[in-house]
């Protein structure tokens, strides 16, 4: 699949079917997150692939009750490892960088996940504790993001956007 249609036609998916997703899909939207760029290449992440059933309710009522996280196949949970980032750039590596690198790598994952002919939806929205505790996260590890993913039980509707010309400056 070109790009440009990737990205053009990703949209957030929150109804999935039933199909399981095959660890070789898996595989290619974990090596496509780890080819995001990073900080002075310190790749400061950490995945959790969530198949287990009673561990995807464990997220969703984290995520406050989003029932959809559970009803996907797969959850990936994406964790920024801040000591990893603050090792290389301090409290700029701690703060920023390790939120930027991470979510270069979850954007890298959802069209991944569009060229794979599945779907997903970005969950920011969930109670941090609640999901440190449910995966037993060392205090290094940041959850950034829950991303369902799986069959799109329907197509997405497309969200609109403002035209960049309203948002940018040419100089
Ligand atoms: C940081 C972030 C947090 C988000 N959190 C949630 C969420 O908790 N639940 C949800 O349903 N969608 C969530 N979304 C998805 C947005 O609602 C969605 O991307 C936006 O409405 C644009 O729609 P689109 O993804 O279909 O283009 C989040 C997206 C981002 C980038």
């Amino acid at each position: 699949m070109d790009l440009y249609d990737a990205i053009n036609s990703r949209a957030s998916v929150r109804e999935f079917t039933e199909e399981n997703i095959p660890d070789d899909v898996i595989e290619r939207l974990l090596d496509a997150a780890c080819r995001a760029p990073t900080a002075g290449n310190l790749q400061p992440w950490r995945f959790f692939v969530v198949r287990d059933k009673e561990m995807k309710s464990k997220l969703s009522r984290a995520a406050y009750g989003q029932e959809f996280v559970a009803s996907a196949p797969v959850v990936m949970v994406v964790c920024a490892d801040l000591e990893a980032s603050a090792s290389g750039y301090g409290s700029r590596g701690e703060n920023l960088y390790a939120i930027q690198d991470t979510a270069a790598a979850i954007e890298n994952m959802l069209l991944a996940t569009v060229a794979e002919g599945y779907g997903a939806c970005w969950v920011g929205a969930f109670d941090e504790g609640v999901v440190t505790d449910a995966l037993r996260l060392p205090r290094r590890l940041r959850p950034v993001a829950l991303i369902p993913v799986g069959r799109p039980a329907r197509a997405p509707r497309r969200t609109g956007r403002i035209p960049y010309r309203r948002l940018t400056v040419f100089i």
